[in-house]
């Protein structure tokens, strides 16, 4: 009797750990799914996430004066130069991360940033531009999630569709190396993309239609938003794979450029995340700060000899902090064309590969029209056009990291069907077992 429990028991503890192990966070183009993605974000002022359950009102029921006070106070000991300019031993900022969804058809989003991290940074130099007293954001809207059949470039006629197609090492290179890539006009139509500068000198904050660059600003200072590829859901701004000079960031493959003796490589901080030259902070590969860990208290440069992992090799550490549970499929960001960006791993615990992705280092998540972007270990780490793209057999030549050549296709459907059928398998086995 015992024999035959026990070997009932085994299946149903592989079925459960199964369930527990490809539950992905996937999430579409419903307004259920934006609320969900905004109870993931680490918001200063989300409001209707509330209506799902939401516990996203961390600082608006603080009244402040006549307003609620809608931004985070982070402090952090340490990080070189504080948002002020000054060198101080603690530093302390207003974060401040809006998010909101809008029922209709199609559902839409908007997010207001000023991509103060929630978390230590480390500057000498160039801090992230902030203050204590007052803050400025910078907005993006538009529909969420859009699924590519709704595309305002998707047609029937071809038998499979891209909206970014490159078909030489040439062009290739051009795309891929680019800095500033990520120009709005090329987001499809159909996403209503739209961006804002928020801006003030008191509390609260105004607000310009016109454009990112907004010359009221005094805080923020990004001129465009050409090189922002998204936003982290901690609401530090993703940045495309390349310094200025056109070569990866973080693996450039040449590391001096000749003429101006300046690094091709920026200088990351131990949350892998700068705001050298812009005074935004902001991220160029995943971050160990993007979920909660201990990592997000250290304010040291990415070089410091007590830390040896990140100052060896960016990738490992990246990923060093993030805990079993979340090495599914999980967003960690928005893209700026609206759909989701998903972290490191698949369902199966494992970093994407080359084969995993596109072009664009994106991909179909199951079957349909629902498309999103991955960060992956090697170049461009989140996005590098909007997708959905082709796939090709060249390398980047900016990157001594870059993306390899994918040989063979691994199709994830084969791995989980190889995965189902070992379950299905060992039940069935327990089932004999059971009517002996
Ligand atoms: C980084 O990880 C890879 C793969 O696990 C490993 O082979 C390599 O030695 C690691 N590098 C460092 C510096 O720890």
């Amino acid at each position: 009797m015992t024999n035959i429990h026990m070997l009932f028991t085994i299946p149903i503890l592989v079925l459960l750990f199964n369930v527990k192990y490809v539950s992905a966070q996937i999430l579409w183009d419903s307004y259920q799914n934006c609320v969900q993605f905004e109870r993931l974000l680490d918001c200063t002022d989300c409001r209707d996430a509330k209506d799902w359950g939401g516990v996203q009102l961390p600082y608006d029921d603080i009244p402040l004066d006549d307003y609620f006070q809608d931004y985070e106070l982070v402090v952090c000991k340490g990080p070189g130069m504080c948002p002020d300019g000054t060198v101080k031993n603690v530093c302390t900022w207003q974060r401040y991360l809006f998010f909101n969804c809008f029922e209709g058809s199609p559902v839409t989003y908007r997010w207001e940033t000023n991509s103060m991290p929630n978390h230590c940074y480390f500057s000498k130099t160039e801090p992230p531009l902030g203050s204590e007293t007052k803050f400025e954001a910078y907005s993006v809207s538009g529909a969420f999630n859009v699924q590519v059949n709704n595309m305002f470039a998707y047609n029937l006629v071809d038998p499979v569709f891209y909206h970014t197609k490159l078909e030489t090492q040439d062009d290739y290179d051009k795309q891929l190396c680019k800095s500033k890539w990520a120009e709005t006009t090329l987001i499809d139509m159909k996403t209503q993309y739209e961006e804002k500068v928020y801006y003030s000198f008191e509390y609260p904050i105004a607000f310009s239609d016109y454009s990112w660059d907004s010359s009221e600003t005094t805080m923020l200072q990004l001129k465009s938003s050409d090189q922002v590829v998204g936003m982290a859901i901690n609401g530090v701004l993703i940045f495309s794979a390349n310094s200025i000079n056109g070569y990866d960031a973080l693996f450039p493959s040449q590391l001096i450029n000749p003429i101006t003796s300046q690094s091709n490589r920026i200088t990351p901080d131990f949350c892998l995340g700068t705001a050298e030259s812009y005074k935004t902070y902001r991220y160029y590969m995943f971050s160990p700060c993007i979920y909660d860990s201990i990592a997000k208290t250290y304010a040291s440069s990415c070089t410091n000899d007590r830390y040896p992992l990140c100052s060896q090799d960016v990738r490992n550490h990246s990923i060093y902090y993030v805990k079993s549970e979340q090495k599914n499929i999980n967003p960690i960001g928005i893209a700026k064309d609206g759909r989701m960006i998903y972290g490191p791993y698949n369902s199966y615990g494992q970093l994407w590969q080359a084969c995993d992705v596109d072009i664009c280092n994106g991909r179909y998540f199951s079957k349909g029209y629902n498309y999103g972007y991955v960060a992956t270990m090697f170049h461009p780490y989140f996005i590098s056009c909007w997708g959905p793209g082709n796939k090709v057999t060249f390398e980047a030549k900016c990157s001594t990291n870059a993306r390899k050549k994918c040989t063979l296709y691994t199709s994830e459907a084969v791995l989980h069907y190889s995965f189902w059928s070992i379950t299905l398998g060992l039940s069935i086995l327990a089932l004999l077992q059971f009517t002996y």
